[in-house]
């Protein structure tokens, strides 16, 4: 029968017998479960050949990039960080329509990640961590399974540069990746970590996106999951994040009338994002929340609970 440990062992050996003694590896890691633990199996297999790049594109959660990236290297991964912000901002600059963003920050994620991996030298291989529900869904939705991600999708990086792919996750459903991360020590805090979109807060940030939005959301987001971990609900929730509205509403600090930002919080149970239902989290919670947004994140004067379902909603709002 599969086990976790089974699965290694023979991954392992199959990578070393295919990618030759010289080869360099590329991968691109997101902080996510899948590119992670692709990440461990290469690394097992093939040491610092693997070649991770780990792109900041300012669209992370607060801190987000630093802590992942000592995570990495503190698995001992041959991990290179580049914080790209200032550049997706720039491409950012003026576009407030959903699919226009998503573009602009693929387009960037592309160029950025071209850039990294062609001083890469002795680069063979396009690692990616693409999972069995990812290929189903590119056979039948958008072709070869290497475009079905946007986060992942790297343009016409393999042809340019002559790179095979190799994807080892290919036969594994999600759970199935969770058991082998463990199995491979992935912490806890990747292992377990919510989905989270490739554009990131690029998408939560309903409008342009200007880096001072992005600070407001990143600290306004950190109160809401910190809280959900610190009241014990992180887990049973499926995913969370707040959503900063393109609304300004009146409120009242002291004798002072204030004209501020709305924030919608945003959390959903599931089983694979495809339906979804919003999590009932205890009014205390959502209290706790909304209090210490309100007075810690100048700017914002508003909290509201998003009380709607999948379909016909989605989980993000853009
Ligand atoms: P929706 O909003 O469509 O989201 O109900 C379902 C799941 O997909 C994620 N999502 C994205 N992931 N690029 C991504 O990599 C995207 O453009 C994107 N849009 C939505 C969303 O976070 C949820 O997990």
């Amino acid at each position: 029968s599969w086990t976790p440990e089974h699965f290694v062992d023979s991954m392992v050996l199959a990578l070393q017998n295919t990618i030759g003694p010289d080869d360099q590896v590329i991968l691109g890691l997101s902080g996510g479960v899948d590119s992670s633990v692709a990440a461990l199996l290469l690394h097992r297999a093939i040491g610092p050949r693997l070649h991770g790049i780990f792109v900041n594109n300012g669209l992370l959660r607060k801190d987000e990039f630093e802590s992942v990236l000592h995570s990495y290297k503190d698995l001992g991964l041959n991990v290179r960080g580049v914080d790209a912000s200032q550049e997706f901002y720039t491409a950012l600059a003026g576009i407030s329509d959903p699919e226009g963003k998503r573009k602009a920050i693929g387009r960037t994620f592309v160029e950025i990640f071209d850039q990294e991996a062609q001083k890469v030298e002795g680069a063979r291989w396009l690692a990616q961590g693409t999972i069995y529900p990812d290929v189903i869904e590119s056979v039948s939705v958008k072709g070869p399974a290497v475009t079905i991600k946007s986060h992942h999708n790297v343009g016409g990086l393999p042809e340019k540069m002559n790179l095979k792919i190799v994807e080892p996750l290919r036969a594994l459903f999600k759970d199935e990746v969770r058991q082998v991360g463990d199995a491979l020590e992935l912490p806890h805090n990747i292992l377990h970590r919510h989905p989270f979109p490739g554009p990131g807060l690029g998408i939560r940030i309903l409008g342009d996106v200007t880096p001072h939005k992005v600070d407001l959301l990143q600290r306004a987001d950190a109160i809401f999951i910190d809280g959900l971990r610190e009241f014990g609900l992180y887990e049973q929730v499926w995913q969370a994040g707040v959503m900063l509205l393109p609304i300004q509403s009146v409120g009242v600090m002291g004798d002072e009338r204030t004209y501020e930002q709305v924030v919608a919080l945003r959390a959903v149970t599931s089983v694979d994002g495809m339906t979804a239902d919003w999590a009932h989290l205890p009014y205390d919670f959502l209290a706790h929340v909304s209090n210490k947004i309100i007075n810690q994140v100048r700017g914002i004067n508003r909290v509201v609970y998003d009380i709607s379902s999948k379909p016909p909603a989605t989980i993000e709002w853009e």
